[in-house]
């Protein structure tokens, strides 16, 4: 199906000021016109937040708590990546989202004010997960590492700039995080932290538990905690994306699923860079009550 020579380091295009890959802005049309459903949910992150956590967690609430069910198929099968256009004949997210049966979820990474306005006008639910912007950057630059599909970060010395000016797909972790807060009142929004859910499984699983309606018996609630761990994760083919060839991700550069920490910038910044990080992320996000939390 996928053959070598179909992957190749992609280029960014903007859509109106934002950076995305190529291939996506080129279907943009086709992108902003899809039809949501009322009973569509949408996990929405900044790369890096723990989407591929959250969406391990939803399906098992959906699936009662049952890991068999959550093995039927890789993570990317059964959460569609709605704005994902991979090389033809590969059927982009929008088209895989399209012909599966509903209630779908769905997964993106798109800023608030690039999400398909249906989603708005059909009033979906929407789960949002944030992650501190240094442990995000880290964990970005070892992905473009080994995906193969996305631009080479170059040093990490260099990707530290590139990332603070937002020159990354997806656009700016700054104006994403901040405009999705912004958003979480007006419509049927959870915002979520990383840094929660490391604290707190139990607790935040409860939480979208409740957000979808779902009670979660105590014997439920402790499978999908011990299912979702970082370990169980790391090990679950269906869950570390190792079903892809390594011509798309290698893993032998970086696993996908590959520290799961808070605090692991540590290991990657210099005191230098910390500060200097610190001072563009105060001054972009002054006047906001949005705050994270860097290490536990
Ligand atoms: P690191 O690179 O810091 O390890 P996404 O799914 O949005 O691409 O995010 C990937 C990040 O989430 C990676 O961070 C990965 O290790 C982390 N992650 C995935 N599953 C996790 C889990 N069960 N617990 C904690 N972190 C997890």
């Amino acid at each position: 199906l996928l053959t070598p020579d179909m992957v190749t380091r992609c280029r960014l295009a903007a859509v109106r000021g934002v950076p995305l890959p190529s291939d996506t802005a080129q279907l943009w049309g086709r992108i902003w016109g899809f039809q949501a459903r009322p009973d569509d949910l949408l996990i929405c992150t900044y790369p890096k937040a723990g989407t591929t956590w959250i969406q391990e967690i939803v399906d098992m609430i959906q699936q009662d708590g049952d890991p068999q069910k959550c093995y039927r198929a890789p993570i990317y099968q059964r959460i569609p990546f709605l704005e994902l256009c991979p090389p033809r004949p590969l059927p982009s997210g929008f088209e895989a989202a399209a012909a599966m049966p509903p209630p779908r979820t769905l997964k993106t990474h798109l800023p608030l004010e690039l999400v398909p306005p249906s989603f708005w006008e059909q009033d979906c639910k929407v789960i949002y997960v944030a992650r501190n912007p240094k442990d995000s950057a880290v964990s970005y630059f070892h992905f473009q590492r080994m995906n193969q599909a996305l631009p080479d970060p170059g040093s990490w010395d260099q990707y530290l700039e590139t990332f603070l000016a937002g020159r990354v797909p997806w656009g700016s972790w700054f104006d994403h995080v901040r405009a999705w807060w912004d958003a979480r009142d007006k419509h049927r929004i959870l915002y979520l932290f990383y840094e929660d859910i490391k604290k707190d499984p139990r607790g935040e699983i409860q939480k979208v538990g409740r957000f979808l309606g779902r009670e979660l018996p105590e014997p439920v609630l402790e499978t999908i905690v011990e299912h979702t761990s970082f370990e169980r994760m790391r090990e679950n083919p269906m869950a570390n994306y190792s079903t892809l060839p390594t011509f798309v991700m290698d893993q032998a550069v970086s696993c996908f699923i590959r520290k799961g920490l808070v605090g692991d910038w540590t290991t990657q910044f210099t005191v230098a860079q910390s500060e200097r990080f610190d001072a563009e992320w105060a001054r972009r996000l002054e006047g906001s009550d949005l705050r994270f939390c860097t290490r536990l």
